[in-house]
């Protein structure tokens, strides 16, 4: 129970990533207020918590919507101490050649509505109550922020801006309020596509990512969403982050250090070191 009496507020909470850290939050001892647009996921989350869990349904794009989920926040629980500004869609890696002309227009301001105004409009909302309470915003970013073909230039240039973001507000809003972002890997979501480009009916679920990854990350598999959590509960709690502000955790299996050859550079240790497969534990 690390953060005990702390609020935190997440956008995108009803589904996947976000859906894994109310559970967690929740679990740590916290208060936790959800921004998302889908009703039947909110209803969800309200009858699995009860009172440890308030619901706004609304759009991340939406100014208004964004303030009531504050001030509901605030009424239900009195404050906010952390903001999660995690809602996002994606473009399933559609490639420049591949996008047609007359979408690029509707294909770029829908992804950047959501996955970078959503992040402004959030703290902007949030501010005055973070500012009292001295609190601090966790960006979710993604791979994406940082490497090529995690998405297609739109999604990555969405993820990009949002590590921007992280530094600007992180400068801006010192020292009253920290501003950090967790560079979140690939994981199996329900995370959906632009209606712009006809792809809102699809799911990265319905992609084998578990099996992509396998070989793709030097952890040589693919995180759960639970196992993501941990670095959000670390720069949500205070005595265990306090100097963190500007800081971008890269959290996704080791994708910034796949060698040129291979993916796995010790693949061959235990034969080295004469370790027993399954003695990996020490057990
Ligand atoms: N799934 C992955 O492999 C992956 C990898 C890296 C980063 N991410 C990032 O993780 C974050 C969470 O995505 P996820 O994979 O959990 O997806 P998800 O679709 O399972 O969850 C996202 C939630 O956001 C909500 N949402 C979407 N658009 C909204 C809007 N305009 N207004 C309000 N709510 C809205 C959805 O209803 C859903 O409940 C995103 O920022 C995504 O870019 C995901």
């Amino acid at each position: 129970m690390r953060l005990k009496d702390e609020v935190i507020l997440i956008t995108g909470g009803g589904s996947g990533l976000g859906r894994a850290l109310v559970d967690r939050f929740v679990a740590e001892g916290a208060k936790v207020a959800v921004l998302d647009k889908s009703v039947d996921r909110i209803r969800q989350l309200e009858s699995d918590y009860g009172k440890d869990v308030v619901g706004i349904v609304g759009d991340v794009r939406s100014m208004e919507d964004q303030k009531l989920a504050a001030s509901r926040c605030v009424s239900a629980f009195g404050k906010i101490d952390t903001l999660i500004p995690n809602a996002g869609i994606w473009d399933y890696n559609t490639s420049l050649a591949d996008l047609p002309e007359d979408t690029i227009d509707e294909a770029f301001d829908e992804i950047f509505q959501v996955n970078v105004k959503g992040y402004i409009l959030a703290v902007k909302a949030c501010l005055p109550a973070l500012v009292a309470s001295r609190g601090n915003v966790i960006c979710t970013i993604s791979n994406a922020g940082f490497y090529p073909n995690g998405g297609g230039p739109l999604y990555t240039a969405t993820k990009h801006a949002v590590v921007g973001l992280v530094r600007e507000l992180a400068y801006g809003l010192a020292p009253y309020v920290r501003v950090n972002g967790v560079g979140v890997g690939g994981i199996n979501t329900d995370l959906r596509g632009l209606s712009s480009l006809k792809m809102s009916e699809r799911s990265i679920s319905e992609i084998p990512l578990a099996e992509l990854l396998q070989d793709a990350l030097p952890i040589g598999r693919m995180p759960n969403p639970e196992e993501y959590t941990g670095a959000y509960v670390f720069f949500a709690t205070r005595s265990d982050s306090a100097p963190a502000t500007g800081a971008l955790l890269n959290f996704d299996g080791g994708m910034g250090v796949r060698g040129l050859f291979s993916t796995v550079g010790g693949k061959d240790l235990l034969e080295k070191l004469n370790i027993e497969r399954g003695d990996e534990n020490g057990h």
